[in-house]
């Protein structure tokens, strides 16, 4: 509290603020899911407050709804005290740098992230009696013994590797969050994010499809770790967003973490593929060694989101690279990328059926 929080000379349209459905804070709200939550719950009819220490966010994510008069935002680090007079209706907690370069470069914040954070947060909503919801993660499942992982299954990680700063402190904040629950009657939401892709990933994001897409696109060698056996399930940023929405908005609160993520796996090696064909690149695929504690399995059951909530991921793999491709396309600077041929797409869509 007392700490001067710097609100971003975002230019704003004079006009009646909507906020028919209240107000909504979306921490993380500049990176890649939460610029598109702000989106979504702007034309759901919220006012929205994103809140980002911009440490792997961008101001350019914020671009398509910054002159939106119901949008403002704020830079703050949630590992920071907040401001006891941000009365707010529901709150996102999104922040925390999630990809490995990035969560690995500062391991005691990135862990503080997760756990003050989230004190920070959960007691915000418990001051203003908001409902709040928490993205957590796959990675709680560490490198699985149980395939597909249910929300059930209590995972397999290392407490004192590189990745534990990140994996733990999911793991820690969804005690907190649970705790807090328990505690003080807070109505919580905690969703089990697997791998999503699709516009505003960082071209220096360092996962997978986004890796695989630059690379393709810029003719150089695709990095495969390991044989590039290991699987991945990708979903995209649409299907996810849509995911969060109806969590947030389920009539009972789950007491309990939901996965949300797309059930068809794929080898990393067949997605360099399948990006190579699709964007029709003469890049080569090299291995490189597997990073440590790299899971080699990962797919969700995603039977409590279907049955619940009547979600499961909708854009198939072509619609969604094609989406993200273009993206990285002009983002690199444009005219690297033809539209793929017919074959390719469906190439890309038995691969999903
Ligand atoms: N994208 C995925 O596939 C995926 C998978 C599992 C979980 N998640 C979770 O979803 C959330 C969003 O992920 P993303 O892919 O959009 O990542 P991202 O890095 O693009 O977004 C994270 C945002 O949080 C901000 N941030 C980081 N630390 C902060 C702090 N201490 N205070 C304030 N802001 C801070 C960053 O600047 C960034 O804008 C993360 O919590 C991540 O763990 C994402």
């Amino acid at each position: 509290m007392g700490r001067v929080i710097k609100v971003l000379k975002l230019d704003t349209k004079p006009g009646r603020r909507r906020a028919d459905q209240g107000r909504a804070l979306v921490a993380g709200g500049a990176g890649f899911l939460g610029s598109h939550l702000c989106q979504r719950l702007l034309a759901d009819g919220y006012e929205v407050i994103a809140l980002d220490n911009f440490h792997t966010g961008k101001r350019y994510n914020l671009s398509a709804i910054a002159r939106d008069a119901s949008f403002t935002c704020i830079r703050h680090d949630i590992v920071e005290e907040l401001p006891t007079d941000l009365a707010v209706d529901e709150i996102y907690n999104l922040a925390c740098p999630a990809s490995p370069p990035h969560y690995q470069a500062d391991p005691i914040h990135t862990f503080k992230t997760s756990v003050l954070g989230s004190i920070n947060l959960l007691e915000l909503a418990r001051r203003h009696n908001a409902k709040i919801f928490q993205a957590s993660t796959s990675e709680v499942y560490g490198d699985p013994l149980v395939h597909p992982q249910p929300e059930g299954y209590f995972g397999n990680v290392n407490t004192h590797g590189p990745r534990s700063c990140y994996d733990e402190g999911k793991r820690s904040a969804e005690t907190l969050f649970f705790d807090y629950s328990r505690t003080y009657g807070i109505d919580v939401r905690v969703a089990r994010i697997f791998n999503t892709y699709g516009p505003r990933m960082r071209p220096d994001d360092g996962r997978v499809v986004s890796n695989f897409i630059v690379q393709a696109l810029r003719g150089d060698d695709i990095t495969v770790y390991g044989s590039g056996t290991q699987t991945r399930s990708f979903c995209f940023v649409d299907d996810l967003i849509e995911g969060f929405v109806r969590l947030m908005n389920a009539g009972v609160a789950p007491q309990h973490p939901v996965n949300l993520g797309n059930p068809v796996e794929f080898t990393v090696m067949k997605m360099a593929e399948l990006v190579i064909d699709y964007t029709n690149s003469r890049s080569c695929i090299v291995h490189r060694p597997l990073p440590v504690d790299d899971p080699r399995q990962r797919k969700p059951d995603i039977s409590f989101a279907r049955q619940h909530l009547g979600w499961e991921p909708k854009v198939a793999l072509s619609e969604g690279l094609a989406h993200t491709t273009a993206y990285f396309d002009a983002v690199l600077g444009g005219r690297r990328f033809i539209a793929p041929r017919t074959v390719q797409a469906s190439t890309v869509r038995e691969a999903t059926a």
